[in-house]
């Protein structure tokens, strides 16, 4: 007769979603932090041209993927995830550095294949937020080689100070839509893999030596 303890129950196994997702998707997370662009960013020998070349390789890919996984949220669950766009701050941090860009062109810009369903879109929202806890590290890394130069960083270092109480809201909330089953983990995973993917490609094609 088995123990108590390995006696079955009918209730599956509760899934840590968050967890599930950073372990899936670390392999090309490694790979982004590895394309030169990014290297030329986190190095010791960056420039506010550096600075100023990843401004507009980033805003070409988030501005269409943004405006994507936006459009296909709903009001009810995006409050619950407390998400919002990150594009006002990165356009922001394009004017302090005086660089010009058409909004027209970036938006009609084909964005990605990703299956149009809620789990899918909340992946490719899951990079979109988890890129604030990188990129708050990044701007305090070019703070210290670049000085005033930088401006604010709104973009990198999106929520600031609340950067960990954002992200373990925003995950809380992942894995609590998981628990419910409004979610489906392995198609939310497979969101965020396209968009990673996506990213990759995108920031490989920018180039930048
Ligand atoms: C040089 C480039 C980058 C560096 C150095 C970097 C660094 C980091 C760091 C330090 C973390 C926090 C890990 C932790 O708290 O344990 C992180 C998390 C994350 N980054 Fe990046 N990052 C980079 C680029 C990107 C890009 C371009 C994206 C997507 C657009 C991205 C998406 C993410 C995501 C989704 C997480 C959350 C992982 C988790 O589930 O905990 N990162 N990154």
């Amino acid at each position: 007769m088995p123990s108590p303890e390995f006696r079955s129950t009918s209730r599956p196994p509760e899934i840590d979603l968050a967890i599930a997702l950073r372990r899936a998707t670390a392999g090309i997370h490694a790979e982004i932090e590895h394309l030169p662009l990014m290297s030329r960013l986190t190095s010791e020998t960056v420039t506010l041209d550096d600075y100023r070349y990843y401004l507009r390789a980033i805003l070409a890919i988030h501005a269409p993927l943004e405006q994507t996984l936006y459009a296909r949220l709903d009001a009810s669950v995006n409050e619950r995830l407390g998400v919002r766009p990150k594009l006002p701050a990165l356009l922001n941090d394009l004017d302090e550095q005086g660089l010009k860009y058409n909004m027209a062109v970036l938006t009609v810009t084909p964005a990605i294949a990703l299956p149009n369903d809620l789990s899918a879109t909340i992946g490719g929202l899951y990079v979109l937020e988890g890129a604030t806890l990188g990129g708050r590290t990044i701007a305090r890394h070019l703070r210290r080689l670049i000085g005033e130069p930088l401006g604010s960083t709104r973009f990198l270092d999106f929520h600031g100070q609340q950067t960990s109480a954002s992200w373990k809201a925003f995950t809380g909330a992942l894995n609590t839509l998981a628990a419910q089953h409004t979610l489906v983990p392995d198609r939310v995973i497979a969101g965020a893999l396209a968009v990673f993917d996506h990213v990759y490609k995108r920031l490989e094609s920018s180039g930048g030596a």
